[in-house]
C-alpha cells in the first residue's frame, strides 16, 4: 500500500542529519523532558542470514537495509538516534517539535515495511524487519566518547518501545495503545497482546494493549478525525451549532454559506466539522474533508490528493470519467492523474508557475463539476496548516460562490483563513456548567463525587480535550476519598493526548524563548510582569525577543495591572513537567533570586508602590526548597509560620510544619532534631486547636527532658505542653508530674506568661482528678494576674487570648459547682473578650461556656442557638480538638427539647469523624453521655446500658475522677430506668455516690443523685 508521496517532505522539515553536528543543533532539548513516540526496528534473523553470505555482502545487505529504514524515518521527520549492529532506534517529536510524532512514527513504520516487500533492497528473498512504536516522556542524553558526542534517550518508554517490537510479528509493526489512542486517524489493527509497561505511565503499572497495526487511512476525505472519543453529544455549543444549521440548511435554498472556526487545539473545532458533516448528512448534502497536516505543510496541494480522489469516487455514477466531464486539457488531465495519486512528477517539463497555475484550475474544476451533480460542503480542518497552493485552490473556490465550505484553525492560522471566510466564530473555553455536564456524562455510568469533578473543572479551564480527557482517566482511577482522587489526579502524568498537544506547543520555542517560559513556570501560573523581566535578564540572551515569542507562541498573555499568565494552566503545567530535575533546580534558584531582590525592593520602600506584588515567605520557602536550600528553605517557613500564627491562620500553620518536617527529614539526625523541636514549640498551639498536637509529643519531650536545648525558658513551656499533652491523652496522673517539674522551673525563674500557663493546665489536672475547688483557685489566681495589663497578650507558644481560656474553663467548673452568679460573670467576661479581639477560637470558647451554662440551667431554648453557632464554627474552622463538646453539649440540649433525629445526626457524624478518640477528656465523656441518653429517650434500654458502661469505661480509663462520678450518675439512673443494673457488680449505691457528689461540691450531680434517690 502506498501511504503517502511525501518525497519533497524529507527536504522541507530539512532532514536533521544532514547539516550541523546533532548534539549541537540539540542543545536546548537536552535538559528537556519530551513527550515523544520512539520506534525500534529490527532485522528479523539477521544473524543467520549474515551467516548464509560472505562478509561483504553481509555488509552490502546491512548498509542497504539500514539506508532504507533511515530514509523511511527522515521522510517522516523522525530522527535516528541509534544504529545498533542490526537495529535502528528513532524519535519523532523531538526535533522538528511535532504534535503528531505518533502519527509520523506509525506512518515511517509502514513505510519501512513497504519499501523490504517491494524489492527496494535489491536482495532476493528481502529480509523482513519488525518495528515497534510506543510514546511516552523521554530525556535526550548527550554521551561523549573518544570520537565526538552522540546523543542517547532516557526513559521508560524507550525500553517499552523495545520490548513491543519484540512483539511484532516478522514483517509487521507493533504499536502500543497509547501510539493508538494518539493517532486520530482511522487505524486498521489487529490485537497483539498486552506488555507490562510499568513505571509512571500507567497507574498501578497496568498492563499496557499491544496491536499490530495493519494501515492508517492518512488522507481520507469522507469524514473528519476528532482526537479521542466523539460518541458523547456536543455540549455546551448551542449557539455554534445553531450557525452550522443555518449553514447546512441554506444550502438546500441554494443559498452557499462560509463560515471560519478558530480556537486553541483541543477547543472542539475537529468536533463542530464533524457535527456539520452529520447534519449535512441529515440534510442529503455531501461533504468533503481537506485537513492540513504538518507533515504536508511543504507540498504544494499535498493536502487535496485525498479529497480529490474522494470528489472522483463520489462522481463515479454521474461522471465515470471526470476528466471528460471537466473538459480538462490533456495537461490538466495529467496534472489530475498525478495528483490524485499523490504523485509528484506530474507535467515536471513545465515551469513551477505553470504547474501551479495548472493544477488550481484542475482542482477548482473538479470540486465544480461535483458541486454540480450533488450539493456540496466542504469541510477544511487545521487550517493552519494547509500550504499556501491548497489555500489558492479554496479561495479559488469560495470566489466561485458556488460551494459551501466551513474551515476551522487555530488562531496562528488567521491571516490564511481571514481571506476565505464571510463570518468567523472564535470558540472560547466552555462555561462551568457546559464543562460539569461534560465530565458528568462521561462518568455517568460510574458516577464520581463532586469535589474530584470540581478539581477536573478548575484544572481543565474550559478546555473540552482537557476535561474529556480527565474525565475519562477518571473511570480509571478506582474510587478514592475526594482528597485522595484528587491527589492522584494531579500527581499522575497529564493524559498522553493532551501531554502531546501542550507539549508541541512548547518544543516550538527556541533556546532563549524555552529557558523563559522555564523560569515562567516555575513562578506559577500568574506572575507580575517585573518577575518576567528580571527572569528573562537572567536567563536570557535577548529577554525582549524571547518574551514577544512566548507572547505570539500563545504560552503567555499579558492581562494588565501588571500581570501575566500563562495561556492554560495546563500550558504552566506542561512546561514545568518538561523540565529534568537538573534544569528545574536551577530554575528555582534563579526564582528565588528573583523573589529574594522583589522583597528586598519592596521591603525597603514599604509597599511605596510599584505595583510589585511583596514575595512572601512561604514562595521563598518553596523556590528554595525546591532549589535544593533547605536551611534557607527553613529560615523562610519559619518566618511564614510566625506570620501565619500571628494572623492567626491555623491551617496555614499546619501545612507550614508538614513541609518543614519534609524538609527538616532530609537534614542529618541531630539538627534534624533540634529544627523539629524549635517547629513543634512554635506550632503547639495551634495543632492544639486542630486536635492533632499528639504528633508533636516526640518533639516537645526532647525539648522538655533538655534533650534538645532551646534555653530554659522553653523547656519550661515544654514541660507544660507535655503536661498539657498528657491531660488530653487521659492520663492527668502523668502529666502531674511533668507539671511539678515546671513548676520547679518556675520557682527557680519566675516568668508571668508561663506561671499563667502552668495555672491554667494545673487547673484542667486538677478538675479531672477531682479537684474541683482547686481548679476554680488555679483560675482565681491566674485571673489577678491577667487583669493587669495582660489581657490580651498571649503567652509562651499560647496564641489563644488566656484570659478568655481560663475564663471559659473556669465557667464550666463552676456551673459544675452551682457557683452560677460567678459563673455568669466569668461567661460575660470571656465574651467582651472574645469580640473585642475578633478571635474565632476564643469566640467558639466563650460561646460553649455561655451554652453549657444555660444547659445546666435548664433554659434549652436559649442554649441551643449558641451552642449550635458553637457547633458550626467549630466544624468550619477545623477546631477540632473542642469538636466532641461541641456536639455533645448540643446534642444533650436537643435531646431534652426532643430533636432526638437531629441529635442523633450530629451525633453519629461526631462518632464518624472519630475525634473522640483523639481526644481523652471530659469532652469525650460527654459523647458517650449524649447517646446514652438518646438512646434512653428512644427508650433503647439495653443500647443506653451499654453506652453508659461505655461512658463509665472512658472516665476510669482517662483517670478522670469527676466524670466518673458523672458516669455512675448516669448508669444508676439508665438503670432506675430500665429497671436493669449497668455495668458490673461495683457500682456503688445511689448514697455512696450522693456523698462522694457533696464531698467534691458537684452541684450537677447532687440534684440528679436527690431525684434518684426518691
Ligand atoms: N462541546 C463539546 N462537547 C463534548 N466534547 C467535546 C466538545 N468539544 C470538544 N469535545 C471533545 O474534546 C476533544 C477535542 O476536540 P477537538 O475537536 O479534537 O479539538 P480541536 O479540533 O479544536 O483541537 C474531542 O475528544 C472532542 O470530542
Ligand atoms: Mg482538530
Amino acid at each position: 500500500m502506498r501511504i503517502l508521496g511525501v518525497e519533497n517532505a524529507e527536504n522541507a522539515q530539512g532532514s536533521p542529519s544532514r547539516s550541523g553536528t546533532l548534539p549541537e543543533r540539540l542543545s536546548a532539548e537536552l535538559d528537556s523532558i519530551r513527550f515523544a513516540t520512539i520506534l525500534f526496528a529490527d532485522i528479523v534473523g539477521s544473524t543467520r542470514l549474515l551467516r548464509a553470505l560472505d562478509p561483504e555482502d553481509g555488509r552490502d545487505l546491512l548498509d542497504s537495509s539500514i539506508a532504507l529504514i533511515q530514509d523511511a524515518i527522515h521522510e517522516f521527520g523522525g530522527l535516528v538516534v541509534r544504529i545498533q549492529g542490526d537495529g535502528v532506534m528513532a524519535v519523532f517529536g523531538v526535533q522538528p517539535a511535532a504534535e503528531d510524532h505518533a502519527l509520523r512514527g506509525a506512518l515511517a513504520a509502514l513505510r519501512i515495511g513497504e519499501k523490504m516487500k517491494s524489492g527496494a533492497l535489491g536482495f532476493l528473498p528481502a529480509p523482513q524487519v519488525r518495528v515497534g512504536i510506543h510514546a511516552g516522556p523521554i530525556l535526550l542524553r548527550r554521551q561523549d566518547n573518544d570520537f565526538g558526542s552522540i546523543l542517547d534517550v532516557v526513559g521508560h518508554a524507550a525500553h517499552v518501545a523495545g520490548q513491543i517490537e519484540k512483539m511484532a510479528p516478522p514483517g509487521s509493526v507493533a504499536i502500543s495503545a497509547t501510539i493508538a489512542s494518539l493517532i486520530a486517524e482511522p487505524t486498521e489493527l489487529r490485537p497483539a497482546g498486552s506488555i507490562e509497561s510499568g513505571g509512571s505511565e500507567t497507574p498501578e503499572g497496568r498492563g499496557e494493549a499491544v496491536f499490530e497495526l495493519l494501515s492508517v487511512d492518512f488522507l481520507g476525505s469522507d469524514r473528519v478525525p476528532v482526537k479521542g472519543n466523539a460518541t458523547a453529544p456536543v455540549i455546551g455549543r448551542e449557539t455554534e451549532l445553531e450557525q452550522l444549521r443555518a449553514l447546512v440548511g441554506g444550502l438546500a435554498n441554494a443559498r452557499q454559506g462560509t463560515l471560519a472556526i478558530i480556537g486553541e487545539a483541543g477547543m472542539g473545532k475537529s468536533r463542530l466539522l464533524l457535527e456539520a458533516s452529520r447534519i449535512a448528512a441529515g440534510h442529503g448534502t455531501t461533504f468533503a474533508a481537506v485537513r492540513g497536516n504538518a507533515l504536508l505543510e511543504a507540498v504544494p496541494f499535498g493536502c487535496l490528493g485525498g479529497t480529490l480522489r474522494h470528489l472522483i469516487d463520489l462522481l463515479q455514477p454521474f461522471a465515470p470519467d471526470p476528466a471528460v466531464a471537466a473538459q480538462l486539457s490533456a495537461n490538466e488531465a495529467a496534472c489530475l492523474a498525478g495528483l490524485s495519486a499523490n504523485e509528484t512528477g506530474w507535467l515536471s517539463h513545465l515551469p513551477p508557475g505553470d504547474r501551479s497555475r495548472i493544477a488550481t484550475g484542475t482542482i477548482v474544476r473538479i470540486v465544480e463539476l461535483a458541486a454540480a451533480h450533488m450539493r456540496l460542503l466542504l469541510l477544511v480542518d487545521d487550517a493552519q496548516y494547509l500550504d499556501s497552493e491548497t489555500l489558492m485552490v479554496l479561495a479559488a473556490i469560495t470566489r466561485g460562490g458556488r460551494i459551501a465550505m466551513i474551515v476551522a484553525g487555530r488562531p496562528e492560522g488567521l491571516p490564511r483563513i481571514n481571506g476565505l471566510c464571510a463570518t468567523q466564530l472564535r470558540l472560547g473555553s466552555l462555561s462551568r456548567s457546559a464543562a460539569r455536564t461534560l465530565v458528568s456524562l462521561i462518568n455517568r455510568i460510574a458516577p464520581v463525587d463532586d469535589s474530584v469533578i470540581d478539581h477536573v473543572i478548575d484544572r481543565a479551564e474550559g478546555l473540552p480535550l482537557a476535561l474529556q480527557e480527565f474525565a475519562v482517566m477518571l473511570q480509571g482511577t478506582p474510587a478514592a476519598d475526594a482528597d485522595g482522587g484528587d491527589d492522584a489526579l494531579s500527581a499522575a502524568p497529564l493524559p498522553a493526548r493532551l501531554d502531546a498537544l501542550l507539549a508541541a506547543r512548547l518544543a516550538a520555542l527556541d533556546a532563549d524563548a524555552t529557558r523563559l517560559c522555564q523560569i515562567c513556570a516555575v513562578l506559577g501560573p500568574v506572575f507580575p510582569v517585573s518577575r518576567l523581566q528580571r527572569g528573562g535578564e537572567l536567563v536570557c540572551r535577548n529577554p525582549v525577543t524571547a518574551v514577544a515569542r512566548l507572547v505570539d507562541a500563545r504560552v503567555i498573555e499579558f492581562v494588565g495591572t501588571g500581570q501575566a499568565r500563562f495561556t492554560h494552566q495546563l500550558v504552566q503545567e506542561a512546561a514545568y513537567r518538561a523540565m529534568a530535575r537538573r534544569r528545574r533546580t536551577a530554575m528555582h534558584g534563579n526564582a528565588l533570586v528573583i523573589l529574594k531582590e522583589a522583597k528586598a525592593r519592596t521591603d525597603l520602600a514599604l509597599r511605596a508602590g510599584t505595583g510589585d506584588e511583596t514575595a512572601s515567605h512561604a514562595e521563598l520557602a518553596t523556590h528554595a526548597e525546591k532549589a535544593g536550600l533547605h536551611a534557607e528553605a527553613l529560615v523562610h517557613l519559619w518566618e511564614a509560620c510566625v506570620q501565619a500564627l500571628s494572623l492567626a491562620a491555623i491551617d496555614a500553620v499546619r501545612q507550614l510544619h508538614e513541609r518543614a518536617c519534609a524538609i527538616v527529614a532530609r537534614l542529618p539526625a541531630a539538627q534534624a532534631a533540634f529544627e523539629r523541636s524549635r517547629f513543634a514549640m512554635l506550632v503547639f498551639d495551634t495543632l492544639q486547636q486542630l486536635s492533632l498536637e499528639q504528633i508533636l509529643r516526640t518533639d516537645v519531650l526532647a525539648v522538655a527532658d533538655g534533650k534538645v536545648n532551646l534555653g530554659p525558658g522553653l523547656r519550661t513551656v515544654a514541660r507544660i505542653n507535655m503536661a498539657l499533652l498528657d491531660w488530653i491523652d487521659g492520663a492527668p496522673t502523668r502529666g502531674m508530674v511533668w507539671l511539678a517539674q515546671a513548676e520547679a522551673d518556675l520557682d527557680k525563674h519566675e516568668s508571668l506568661p508561663r506561671r499563667t500557663y502552668a495555672d491554667l493546665t494545673a487547673a484542667y489536672l486538677a478538675f479531672s482528678l477531682g479537684n474541683p475547688a482547686e481548679a476554680v483557685n488555679r483560675i482565681d489566681r491566674l485571673g489577678a494576674r491577667l487583669a493587669d495589663g495582660l489581657r490580651g497578650e498571649t503567652f509562651g507558644a499560647v496564641v489563644v487570648i488566656p484570659h478568655v481560656l481560663a475564663r471559659a474553663f473556669g465557667a464550666w467548673y463552676l456551673t459544675d459547682l452551682g457557683q452560677t452568679a460567678k459563673a455568669r460573670s466569668w461567661v460575660a467576661e470571656a465574651i467582651n473578650l472574645s469580640r473585642r479581639y475578633t478571635h474565632a477560637y476564643s469566640r467558639m470558647l466563650a460561646d460553649l461556656a455561655h451554652g453549657y451554662l444555660h444547659y445546666r440551667a435548664g433554659r434549652m431554648e436559649r442554649a441551643l442557638p449558641i451552642l449550635r453557632r458553637a457547633h458550626a464554627d467549630c466544624l468550619r474552622h477545623d477546631f477540632l480538638g473542642f469538636e466532641p463538646a461541641c456536639v455533645s453539649w448540643l446534642a444533650l440540649c436537643m435531646i431534652e427539647q426532643g430533636l432526638l433525629t437531629e441529635a442523633a445526626q450530629v451525633l453519629s457524624q461526631s462518632v464518624e469523624r472519630g475525634h473522640f478518640r483523639k481526644v481523652r477528656t471530659s469532652a469525650t465523656y460527654y459523647l458517650h453521655e449524649a447517646r446514652a441518653r438518646l438512646a434512653m429517650a428512644r427508650n433503647e434500654a439495653s443500647e443506653a446500658a451499654n453506652l453508659a458502661a461505655l461512658a463509665l469505661n472512658h472516665a476510669r480509663d482517662c483517670e478522670d475522677v469527676v466524670h466518673e462520678l458523672h458516669a455512675l450518675t448516669l448508669c444508676a439512673e439508665v438503670s432506675a430506668i430500665s429497671g436493669q443494673p449497668v455495668a458490673r457488680a461495683d457500682t456503688p449505691s445511689i448514697s455512696t455516690l450522693k456523698a462522694r457528689a457533696d464531698e467534691l461540691g458537684l452541684a450537677v450531680l447532687q440534684k440528679r443523685l436527690e431525684r434518684l434517690a426518691i
